[in-house]
């Protein structure tokens, strides 16, 4: 394995002798780099599975992001935004401090108090941070919903949230093409007789129906005071729910606090990224997702930085979109998805070599995998081997990143594809089925063996299934569900999902919300889903289906069906690549569908033990769809 001998010549031995000496109080000092209104009486209070950070310590998410720039930074940028159509709006710390305490006036004028839940279904422009931060200012707690999700998605969060108010946009611009958002809304909501009011942001000026519930956002924001007082919260009062797929069948609804996770993110934005004020950060992610929250809104506004926020795909109106984005704002940090260099290094070096690359000084990788060779290219091609690239691992649950390079406080070699070290503070193994730690070199369980301050709460309304989910594989452990290995110099490298998620274009998938959806179409007995490795997306999705007896429609006709359904169930993010007709399942004799056994057919892997299966025969049926799948892959090669 090369290493690459790259860093920005921080060496701070100090934080890592800290963190190993009493994580504890090596979280408490770090604590300290946030504005408190009143300091905790105790730094963790641990009764597991349940961690409660900075106890008795008051705080406020909107005033550390914003009012504590007022003196110095008042008229800094905070947001850089760039319209898919080539708009652009400057807000700087100031216009965006005054635009939330409005909204917050706003929302405070429709009833809304501490502790209410708000949804928000918005593009990626200035008012989605906006009406996050107002919802954090009054103690509301925001649930952000991705845009791409359907109607039926968001109904369920949106009643599992039981939110009194929903934003929303009359459009939202994605490859050229207007996505009619309020119309989504309003199917959402139609039975939600708890929802007072929506609303909504003129973005595309297209046409919308309105009811007696709609308000729009302009005419509230022009006749209302700039001046709202931050709320004293506790630091465990919860910040925001993110719902995400996980192996059951209904998304979860992942519950942040404050005091811990802005520890958390204002701690490994200084590790990782190094920020310096003269910086201009751009993520790419969506806010819809964790890391828009923690690396679009709050990190990068805690620590007082410039951020590029831009609203639509990332290869539009073409392939070259985001280098003429870094040179024209002269970006310094860039985080994005291995999907999306994957997607543009099929393009050839001379698109990116075409433009001034040269103010970037470090670059990161999030959300899945990194492959080696683009690992590299990303170093050669756009980093022109001089900018560290930190690979970063952590999940919606952890609230900001786990393992990952730290060139903010230390030099240390890069070796292309793995993670590197996990943050100071924490205590990560690679371990077996039983809890023992594995050899070096060796695939394992990974597992995190003490609490860190990001941790999510619990799941919102369901602390058994947190419990179940997340730590009870392990005793005291907390399980993510990764495969992973450790060298022998100590770095960790991420092999994937170890249990039914899938990650496709980054994007978290669970098997299982995908299969009731595919078996509540009233011709289908059964259904299973996996992944299968595509070049781009790192995963693509394949869809076993058992239709029931006698039904004779065609598979044609049948497959569009389908697709339909999980569009409008679910949204365009799980459509499958292809969906095959089968007469069986691998199932065992109990009747559970064995799901090991896809995955290691669909990785081209031995089958192992198949003694316990109901059904040898359906082994073969399966097996050869996926020696097809693998015939087309070496093809296209
Ligand atoms: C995967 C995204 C390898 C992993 C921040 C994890 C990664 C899941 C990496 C969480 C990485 C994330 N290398 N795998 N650098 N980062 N993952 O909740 O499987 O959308 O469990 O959070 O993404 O996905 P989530």
């Amino acid at each position: 394995m090369s290493e690459i001998n790259i860093g920005l010549g921080n060496t701070d031995t100090e934080t890592r002798r800290d963190a190993e000496s009493d994580f504890v109080t090596f979280w408490g000092k770090q604590a300290k780099n946030l504005f408190w209104f009143s300091t905790w009486e105790k730094i963790l209070d641990w009764n597991p599975p349940f961690a409660k950070w900075f106890v008795g310590g008051t705080i406020n998410a909107s005033y550390n992001t914003l009012d504590i720039h007022q003196q110095d930074k008042a008229d800094k940028p905070a947001i850089l935004w760039e319209g898919e159509n080539g708009e652009s709006r400057i807000l700087t710390y100031k216009e965006m401090w005054i635009k939330v305490q409005k909204f917050t006036n706003i929302l405070k004028s429709l009833g809304v108090k501490k502790g209410d839940r708000i949804t928000i279904y918005l593009p990626m422009i200035p008012e989605l941070p906006i009406s996050m931060l107002a919802c954090a200012r009054i103690g509301a707690i925001h649930t952000v919903i991705f845009s791409g999700f359907s109607a039926t998605s968001i109904r369920d969060r949106i009643d599992d949230s039981k939110s009194k108010i929903v934003i929303t946009a009359d459009g939202g611009y994605r490859r050229g093409n207007v996505i009619k958002l309020k119309e989504v809304i309003d199917e959402a909501i139609k039975d939600l007789d708890f929802v007072q009011n929506v609303i909504v942001v003129e973005r595309a000026k297209n046409k919308i129906n309105l009811s007696s519930k709609d308000m729009f956002w302009n005419e509230l924001m022009n006749d209302v005071s700039d001046t709202c007082v931050a709320e004293k919260l506790d630091s465990s009062h919860p910040l925001y729910i993110l719902y995400t797929s996980g192996t059951t069948g209904k998304p979860k609804g992942v519950l942040h606090g404050t005091g811990g996770y802005l520890t958390h993110l204002y701690s490994t934005f200084k590790w990782a990224f190094d920020i310096r004020d003269s910086d201009v950060f751009f993520c790419t992610a969506d806010i819809g997702w964790v890391t828009g929250h923690s690396y679009v809104v709050y990190d990068p506004l805690l620590h007082g930085a410039t951020q590029v926020m831009y609203e639509g795909a990332p290869d539009f109106p073409d392939a070259s979109r985001m280098w003429e984005i870094i040179q024209k704002y002269h970006v310094t940090i860039f985080y994005t998805t291995p999907t999306t260099l994957r997607m543009f290094m099929k393009f050839g070096d001379s698109l990116p070599n075409s433009f001034d690359l040269s103010t970037l000084r470090l670059l990161g990788s999030v959300g899945e995998p990194i492959n080696p060779e683009v690992w590299k290219w990303y170093f050669k091609v756009i980093g022109k081997e001089k900018c560290p690239i930190i690979d970063t691992w952590w999940q919606t649950e952890t609230g900001g990143m786990m393992i990952s390079a730290l060139p903010g406080l230390e030099t240390i070699p890069l070796k292309p594809g793995s993670g590197t070290r996990p943050i100071p503070g924490l205590d990560v193994s690679v371990v077996d089925e039983s809890g023992n730690d594995v050899p070096e070199n060796t695939k394992g369980f990974l597992v995190i063996k003490n609490p860190w301050p990001g941790m999510l709460l619990t799941l919102w309304g369901d602390d058994k299934k947190y419990r179940d989910v997340y730590w009870s594989k392990y005793k005291n452990c907390y399980y993510p569900g990764d495969y992973a290995l450790k060298d022998a110099d100590g770095y960790f490298w991420l092999l994937g999902r170890a249990d039914d998620v899938l990650k496709v274009s980054g994007h978290r998938i669970g098997t299982a919300e995908l299969e009731s959806c595919i078996v509540s179409h009233s011709d289908v007995a059964e259904s299973a889903v996996c992944g299968v490795s595509d070049e781009i997306k790192g995963e693509a999705i394949i869809a076993f289906v058992v239709l029931k007896q006698n039904v004779i429609k065609d598979h044609i006709i049948l497959e569009k069906e389908l697709l339909i359904k999980i569009r409008n169930d679910i949204g365009a993010i799980a459509t499958p690549k292809q969906i095959y007709f089968v007469t069986k399942l691998p199932k065992t004799r109990s009747g559970k569908i064995m799901r090991r056994l896809l995955k290691a057919m669909s990785s081209n892997e031995t089958i192992g033990d198949v003694s316990t299966l109901e059904d040898g025969t359906a082994v073969s049926e399966i097996q050869s769809v996926f020696d097809e799948i693998q015939k087309s892959i070496q093809k296209s090669n």
